[in-house]
C-alpha cells in the first residue's frame, strides 16, 4: 500500500523476512485504539470532517470485533499497513485515506508497544505480588522450622525456613517497586512525533495522550520515535525477577535432592524418567533456571539493537518488539509456576532439624557465648575453631565433646596465649557447646535475623507493603480500564451519532 515511489513489488522472500505481521498480533488491539484516539483528535482539530471520522471509526470498530476480513495478511509488512489497508477498503479512500494524517508508523509502533508494555507490567506486577503472598503464607507456617543457612554452599549459621521465604519476598517486593517506577516512564505517549520531526498540521498531542490514558507525552520527536530505553528498563526489571526466581529454583532443586531432602515437590510439579522408575525430577524448576538465561538473552539482544543505532527510527527496532512479547510470556509463566512450587512444596521439617543439630553451624553461637563472658571475639573464634577441627576429625558433633577433650584443647591453646582462668573457660565451653539449633535462633535477635519474633515483624512489614502495592496496582489498572472504556464509549457514540 505504501509503495508510491517504488515501482516493483517487494519480493515474497524479502517480505516474509522483514514482516512483523505475526508478532504484531499482540499489538493489534492497541493499534486499533491508538488509531481511534488519533482520528478523534484529528477531527477535533478540524483535520477530518464528521463523515471521515465516522467512517474510519466504524471500520476500526469492525476490525476490532471481526478481524481484518478480506485482507490477506501475508501481503503486508506489518499490522499498521494491514489495518490501514482494511480501513481504506471499508471506509473508501476519501475517508479511510485520511486516517494516517500527521502520523508515521514510527510513532505509531512505539505507541502500541508502550500500551502493551504498560498492560504487561500490571499483569506481571500482580503475579509478582501473588508470589509474595504465597511466600508470606509459607513463612508464617515455618517461623520455627530450623535449617542450616549456607555461604559458599557450606553450612554457615542456623536459620529458619521463614527467614528464607521472607528474604525472597523482600527481593521480589523490590522488583515490584522497580516495575512501578518503570511504568511511569513507559506510560508516556509518543504519538504525534510522526516520522522523526513533527508535522505542519495543527495536531494536539496532549489530547491523544489523555484519550489513551497516558500520564504525559514524550516531548522531543526524535526521542519519542527513536528511544527504547523504556523497553530496556522493562526488560532489565523482568531479568531481575527471573534472576531471583532462578536462584530460588536452584535452592529448591538442591534441597529436593536425596542428599539434602529438605523439601519435596508435589507430584503435580515433578517429572520422572523414561527409564529410571525411582526418579522424581524437579523439571519445572530447571526450566525456570534455564528461562532466566533466555530472559538475559532478550535483554542483551535489546541492548545490542539499541547500541550504535543512529538516531531516528531504523527497522532494527522492529526486532525489539518481539523481545518484549517473548519476555512477557516467559516471565508471567515462570512466576505462575514458582507460585505453585511455593504453595505446594512440603518441608521435611524433621530432616532440617536433624541436619541442624549435627551441624557445626552453631559454632558462631558458641563463640558469641564466650564473647558475652568477656572473651575477645578473635580468641573465641580460635578456641571454637579448634573444637570444630577436633570434632570433625573424630567424626563428632560439638555436643559430643566431653570435658576432657575440651580441656585438652584449651590447654593446647594456653601454650600460645596467656589465659587468665583456664577452668572457667572450660566450664563455659562445656555449657555452651550444648546449644541447640532452636536456642541459637532464640538468642539471635538482631534486626533482620531468623529469630521468630523478627520473622513476625518482617512478615508484617512485607505484608503491609504487599497490600499497599496491590491496591495501588489495582487502581492503576482500573484507571487505565476506565479511560479506555470511556474512549470506547466515545467511539460508539460518534459512530451512532
Ligand atoms: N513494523 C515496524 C516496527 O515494528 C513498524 C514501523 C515501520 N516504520 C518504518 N519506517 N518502516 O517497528
Amino acid at each position: 500500500m505504501y509503495r508510491s515511489r517504488l515501482k516493483e513489488r517487494l519480493s515474497e522472500r524479502v517480505l516474509s523476512y522483514l514482516s512483523s505481521i505475526n508478532e504484531d498480533e499482540s499489538i493489534f488491539y492497541y493499534d486499533i485504539i491508538g488509531s481511534e484516539a488519533h482520528v478523534i483528535m484529528l477531527y477535533e482539530q478540524g483535520l477530518l470532517n464528521k463523515d471521515d471520522l465516522k467512517a474510519i471509526l466504524d471500520a476500526l470498530e469492525y476490525a476490532k470485533h471481526n478481524g481484518l476480513q478480506g485482507i490477506d495478511m501475508s501481503e503486508y509488512e506489518d499490522i499498521h499497513e494491514a489495518i490501514e489497508a482494511f480501513v481504506v477498503k471499508r471506509a473508501g479512500m476519501i475517508h479511510g485515506g485520511k486516517m494516517h494524517t500527521a502520523r508515521s508508523r514510527n510513532d505509531q509502533v512505539t505507541l502500541d508497544l508502550r500500551m502493551k508494555v504498560r498492560d504487561d507490567i500490571i499483569s506481571i506486577a500482580k503475579a509478582l505480588l501473588s508470589l509474595v503472598d504465597s511466600l508470606l503464607v509459607r513463612a508464617r507456617e515455618h517461623k520455627d522450622t530450623v535449617m542450616p543457612m549456607y555461604t559458599h554452599m557450606q553450612q554457615a549459621q542456623i536459620g529458619t525456613l521463614a527467614h528464607y521465604f521472607t528474604a525472597y519476598a523482600s527481593m521480589l517486593i523490590r522488583d515490584y517497586e522497580r516495575l512501578e517506577s518503570c511504568y511511569a516512564r513507559v506510560n508516556q505517549s509518543p504519538l504525534g512525533a510522526t516520522a522523526v520531526g513533527g508535522t505542519s498540521l495543527n495536531i494536539d498531542r496532549v489530547r491523544v495522550a489523555s484519550l489513551l490514558a497516558f500520564d504525559s507525552v514524550i516531548d522531543n520527536s526524535i526521542d519519542a520515535t527513536s528511544s527504547r530505553d523504556f523497553l530496556l528498563e522493562y526488560l532489565f526489571v523482568l531479568s531481575s525477577i527471573m534472576l531471583n526466581l532462578s536462584r530460588m529454583a536452584e535452592d529448591f532443586i538442591i534441597w529436593s535432592s536425596s542428599e539434602f531432602s529438605y523439601i519435596e515437590l508435589p507430584d503435580e510439579l515433578a517429572s520422572t524418567s523414561s527409564i529410571m522408575p525411582q526418579k522424581k525430577n524437579p523439571c519445572p524448576l530447571e526450566l525456570i533456571r534455564a528461562r532466566a538465561s533466555s530472559m538475559l538473552g532478550l535483554l542483551f539482544a535489546c541492548m545490542g539493537i539499541v547500541k550504535s543505532l543512529p538516531s531516528g527510527y531504523s527497522r532494527d527496532m522492529q526486532e525489539s518488539k518481539r523481545l518484549a512479547i517473548d519476555a512477557y510470556k516467559l516471565v508471567y509463566d515462570s512466576l505462575d509456576i514458582m507460585r505453585s512450587v511455593v504453595d505446594g512444596l512440603k518441608a521435611n521439617v524433621g530432616n532440617m532439624l536433624r541436619v541442624s543439630e549435627h551441624s557445626y553451624a552453631l559454632a558462631l553461637d558458641v563463640a558469641e557465648g564466650l564473647v558475652k563472658q568477656g572473651i575477645p571475639f578473635r580468641f573465641a573464634h580460635k578456641i571454637v575453631g579448634m573444637l570444630v577441627a577436633y570434632a570433625s576429625k573424630n567424626n563428632k558433633t560439638m555436643k559430643d565433646l566431653n570435658r576432657e577433650e575440651i580441656s585438652t584443647i584449651v590447654n593446647e591453646l594456653a601454650k600460645d596465649y596467656s589465659i587468665d582462668s583456664i577452668d572457667s573457660l572450660i566450664n563455659m565451653l562445656v555449657t555452651l557447646k550444648d546449644i541447640s539449633p532452636m536456642e541459637s535462633i532464640m538468642l539471635r535477635r538482631s534486626l533482620g535475623s531468623p529469630n521468630p519474633l523478627e520473622q513476625e515483624r518482617m512478615i508484617k512489614v512485607i505484608e503491609e507493603k504487599k497490600a499497599t502495592y496491590y491496591t495501588r496496582i489495582s487502581k492503576m489498572q482500573e484507571r487505565l480500564e476506565g479511560a479506555l472504556s470511556s474512549l470506547g464509549k466515545t467511539v460508539t457514540d460518534i459512530i451512532h451519532s
